[in-house]
């Protein structure tokens, strides 16, 4: 039985009331969804290594004075987080070429890209998050123009801070995929970094040997996802090899 109040249900995470107000639960799920939930499974210890890893890259970019959502990680699977209100966008950040811009634009993936690009994606499952520009999403009131200028600029810092540290762990950050909320301090508001950054919402690749260590190896059939997350939370240094990343796997039966 589960005591506390579900606000929402992704597909990857719940969000619970939290245990003061303004505070929110970011509980993660093992389920690994692609193409909107037509692919899904659960892939054990997957939850607990995006937790681990998106409360560093948060907990990173703090220290560079990047707003977030985040407070602190609670335990295993579960975040203490600001209660905001979602601007309903994926803001994807690109470096070199791969995935959906390789298919649209005809690059051939691993290109890199003449100058970072940014992209929007209108959040909305039935219509599976289509792609829209700066003019729809003020048009339509899903961010105002000030809110969309803070929102680009804190991409742009994002991605040359993470960028800089995944490099220093032998890493390239092809692209990934943020989202922002609105947070209310007494009268004035301020856009923040919120949801996650983790493997599941970023492509990762091996500096030297281009091996893929992101959800792509789900996406794609490729297997070792659960390695390659660890490989990932390994070279950040924020889980040592031998923790064990699966607390509901398999027991030892005496
Ligand atoms: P794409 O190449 O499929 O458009 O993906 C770009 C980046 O955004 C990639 O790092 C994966 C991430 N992403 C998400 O986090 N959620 C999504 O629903 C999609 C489609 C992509």
């Amino acid at each position: 039985m589960n005591r506390r109040h579900r606000i929402y249900e992704g597909k990857a995470k719940i969000l619970y009331e939290g245990p003061e107000p303004g505070t929110y639960i970011q509980f993660f799920k093992d389920d690994a969804t692609a193409f909107n939930a037509k692919k899904h499974e659960v892939i054990d210890g997957k939850g607990v290594l995006n937790n681990r890893i998106s409360e560093y890259i948060f907990t990173q970019l703090a220290r560079i004075g990047i707003p977030t959502h985040f407070i602190k990680r609670v335990n295993m699977r579960e975040q203490l987080i600001k209660a905001v209100d979602m601007v309903p966008l994926e803001v994807v950040v690109r470096n070199i070429a791969a995935g959906s811009l390789s298919k649209r634009l005809g690059i051939e993936e691993g290109t890199p890209l003449p100058q970072s690009i940014i992209e929007f994606y209108y959040k909305k499952d039935k219509l599976d998050d289509p792609m829209v520009s700066e003019e729809h999403i003020t048009a339509f009131g899903w961010a105002t123009p000030a809110e969309l200028e803070d929102i680009m600029q804190l991409s742009i810092r994002i991605n040359d801070f993470l960028t800089g540290l995944f490099v220093g762990v032998g890493i390239e950050l092809v692209d990934f995929k943020m989202e922002f909320g609105r947070l209310w301090e007494g009268d004035v508001m301020h856009i923040v970094l919120a949801d996650e950054i983790s493997p599941d919402s970023s492509r990762l690749w091996d500096i030297n040997t281009k091996e893929k260590m992101d959800k792509d190896r789900f996406r794609r059939d490729m297997g070792g996802l659960i390695e390659a997350y660890q490989e990932v939370a390994k070279r950040l240094g924020i889980m040592n090899e031998n923790e064990q990343p699966r607390p509901n796997g398999p027991v030892l039966v005496k």
